[in-house]
């Protein structure tokens, strides 16, 4: 049996092999056996279907990552309706309209942030000075947590999310986490402030504990998702220096161009678990009870029937049913607010450093590989 594909040959394209077969059985590292669906039809299927429930903890050996249940509050990790019950209470906070309201406030933190960045000395680390202090700021102010505590959560959610470490080191992250949260949970309860944790505490019935697990699950997925494709992004965008000078000139494909770009790169592509709570057919196939299942979503954003020429980086290209932000009920709350800093964050770059390339060749910049989100981990460039 074939093993997971998780490498990259080329950095901008699908894990080599994932198109191979719409639907199988693969291997995993820990040596499970867990069935792969890579076209675009098969995941949709599956993500809509919560009879594949995300409940994944108590898995066999190895699969998931942790051994550990995962905190009260991680709903990507729950079904109807516990996971109804939570996400209802948080999106009407991510909706287009609230982000839209945010979005002066985006553009002033890009601002400053490239005004840091012209202060550095050449060559710059982009991904250490813009694209991961920008995401990492948004979310901190919609959440209220302070900025200066980054690296408690920054350090956690690299350990968390790299499928490299043992199920101990991984444990133990998510634990530091949580104190860390629950100590910050507990300071507001006692002080309340201005931020999304705080009105949760204010205005629902959850526990301390649930908000402290929301707040586990919103810094991660809210900074080191975005910061991976402005990472990865702005490097695929020096390779094509047409598609660079689009989106630099055209206020028109900056709409466009976040999407595609979320669809060509796909930084999260696999390793999101679901497990057949009962017998169930995919793809023709009968899926016994308790088997896991999971996806590249890489390979289903390239899937020909999604789009024409799905291989071809077409930044002016019409919105696709993409599945970067996933499908069906655990689909990305906080999608709006990754398209608006994608979107303002690409053109606001490249206007303020026209000059901008790679100040090292391409094949020397470091890929994150084995992570569970795609990404480069350091972008050194000049201008
Ligand atoms: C480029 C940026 C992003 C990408 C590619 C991305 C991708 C995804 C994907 C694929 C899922 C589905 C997981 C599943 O079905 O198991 C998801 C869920 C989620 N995302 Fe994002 N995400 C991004 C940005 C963000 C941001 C900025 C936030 C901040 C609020 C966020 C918060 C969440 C949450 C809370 C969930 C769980 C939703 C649920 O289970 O109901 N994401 N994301």
């Amino acid at each position: 049996m074939r093993q997971i594909p998780m490498t990259r040959s080329c950095p901008f394209s699908p894990p080599d092999g994932a198109a191979d077969e719409a639907f199988g059985k693969v291997r995993l590292d820990t040596g499970d056996e867990v069935w792969y669906a890579t076209s675009h039809d098969l995941v949709r299927r599956l993500f809509a279907d919560t009879r594949f429930s995300s409940e994944v903890e108590g898995g066999q050996q190895g699969v998931p990552l942790y051994e550990a249940p995962p905190p009260p509050g991680m709903f990507v990790q729950m079904d109807p309706p516990r996971h109804t019950r939570i996400r209802r209470m948080l999106t009407g906070r991510f909706t287009l309209q609230r982000m839209n309201r945010l979005r002066p406030r985006i553009e002033q933190i890009i601002a400053d942030q490239l005004d840091h960045v012209e202060k550095q000395p050449r060559p710059v680390d982009l991904v250490e000075h813009f694209a991961l202090p920008v995401p990492t700021l948004v979310i901190c102010e919609l959440l209220g947590v302070p900025y200066a505590d980054r690296e408690n959560f920054q350090i956690a959610s690299v350990r968390l999310l790299d499928t490299n470490l043992d199920i101990e080191t991984a444990t133990a992250a998510l634990e530091d986490f949580g104190v860390y949260l629950t100590e910050l949970v507990a300071a507001k309860r006692a002080r309340p402030g201005e931020g999304l944790l705080d009105d949760l505490l204010a205005g629902t019935d959850l526990t301390d504990e649930e908000v402290a697990g929301v707040a586990v699950l919103l810094l991660i997925a809210g900074h080191e998702t975005s910061a991976s494709v402005l990472g990865v992004g702005t490097l695929l965008l020096l390779q094509r220096p047409d598609q660079l000078a689009l989106l630099r000139d055209e206020p028109e494909v900056a709409k466009t161009a976040a999407d595609e770009m979320l669809r060509y790169l796909s930084v999260v592509d696999t390793l999101m678990f679901r497990r057949a709570s009962q017998d169930l057919e995919l793809g023709g196939v009968t899926i016994p009870e308790g088997d896991f299942l999971t996806v590249s979503l890489a390979a289903a954003n390239r899937d020909p029937s999604l789009c024409e020429n799905p291989d071809v980086l077409d930044l002016a290209r019409p919105r696709t049913h993409h599945l970067a932000f996933g499908f069906g009920p655990h689909q990305c709350l906080g999608q709006n607010l990754a398209r608006m800093e994608l979107e303002i964050a690409f053109p606001a770059l490249l206007r303020r450093l026209p000059g901008l390339r790679l100040a090292v060749p391409l094949e020397e910049v470091p890929k994150r590989v084995g992570m569970l989100v795609y990404g480069v981990d350091r972008l050194e460039v000049t201008w």
